[in-house]
């Protein structure tokens, strides 16, 4: 049992990996400023609301809680966003991780886990990607996300951090229990605006470009279930807790599927048609991102077993279903 801070423990990654901590035999204790996420979904541990940059603060709660390690999931996540103020990514994402690093290292803390992302890999030359791969982002949310893990390498070397940088694919579904799922605001990720359109609660979904070079002319993605991603991330922890060796690992099913098959998939778990449109490729896009999942296979043991698109579709329908608003 260890007593793990989180920062992001209201978001929608961080909040499955506290209720995955728990039943773990963990105890998760949430920093998050409330700016994405909600307090309900913090249900597992404590909830303190403080900027991670508030370093006299994060010192403080890491020694009156006797935090053992930090999952560091807080962040801003929207890739268009990045690219129209990139002054928000790097103070967000860059500056004040490099704060609550200092205040981590400081504090005495040893060992964390960082949310990393496939957009550090930019449009890769080579699918599916391993993590040796080059990393040459093609926005800023990708690039801030390079600059932490390079810091992570470095500080890690010099103040004998353990760390692991979590490369997400793409995150979808919900807990399976229906306790906690995706509300992001705004929502721009396919699977939620795909039930929400078939739901009535939006207007039809758009296939971002249908001239991608594929089978079907749609881009393919590698879709992980998000309490997968939550096992790996537990895995992560104990992986450094018990003295592993410190890197970066691509967190994907291996598998791809393109938009028109996951509109297929949704029509079949439905029982009905999703209401679409088709509009142009979204700037910035890449055709294919398939992981490599060797890697975490390997070294954490780490395997998906919800991450089928039937799966992910069910689970992220019944938290859509149950109504957003009970759940905020
Ligand atoms: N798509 C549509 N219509 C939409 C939204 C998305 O067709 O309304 C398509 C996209 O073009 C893409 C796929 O559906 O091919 C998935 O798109 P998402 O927006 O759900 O996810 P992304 O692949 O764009 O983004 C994910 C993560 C980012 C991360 C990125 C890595 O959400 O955090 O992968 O490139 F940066």
């Amino acid at each position: 049992m260890a007593r793990i801070l989180v920062t992001g423990g209201a978001g929608y990654v961080g909040a499955h990996a506290c209720k995955a901590l728990a039943q773990a035999g963990h105890v998760p204790v949430t920093l998050d400023n409330l700016s994405g996420g909600y307090a309900a979904a913090v249900r597992w541990g404590p909830l303190v609301v403080g900027d991670i940059a508030d370093t006299a603060r994060v010192m403080e709660l890491i020694a009156r809680e006797e935090i053992a390690a930090v999952l560091h999931f807080a962040g801003r996540i929207q890739v268009g966003e990045s690219v129209r103020r990139p002054d928000l990514y790097y103070a967000a994402n860059v500056g004040h991780s490099l704060a609550f690093l200092d205040a981590v290292i400081a504090a005495g803390v040893r060992v964390l886990v960082f949310s990393s992302s496939a957009a550090v890999y930019g449009h890769p030359h080579s699918t599916p990607v391993r993590e040796d791969h080059p990393l040459a982002p093609v926005n800023p949310y990708g690039e801030t996300k390079r600059v932490v893990e390079e810091a992570l390498r470095w500080y890690g070397a010099a103040y004998d951090v353990r760390w692991m940088a979590l490369r997400y694919f793409n995150a979808a579904g919900a807990d399976p229990e229906g306790e906690i799922g995706e509300a992001h605001a705004p929502e721009t990720h396919l699977i939620p605006l795909l039930l929400e359109a078939a739901l009535g609660r939006r207007p039809p979904v758009a296939v971002l470009g249908d001239d991608y070079p594929t089978a079907d002319g749609t881009a393919i993605r590698d879709y992980v279930h998000v309490t997968d991603l939550a096992a790996a991330h537990v895995r992560a922890i104990e992986h450094l807790c018990a003295g592993g060796e410190s890197g970066a690992l691509n967190l994907g099913s291996g598998q791809g599927h393109s938009v028109r098959a996951v509109l297929e998939a949704a029509a079949t778990v439905l029982g009905r048609a999703v209401p679409h449109t088709l509009a142009p490729r979204r700037t910035g896009d890449p055709p294919v991102l398939v992981a490599d999942p060797e890697r975490a296979q390997h070294i954490l043991g780490w395997r998906t077993t919800l991450s089928d698109l039937p799966t992910l579709l069910r689970t992220a329908l019944a938290w859509h279903m149950g109504g957003l608003c009970d759940r905020r």
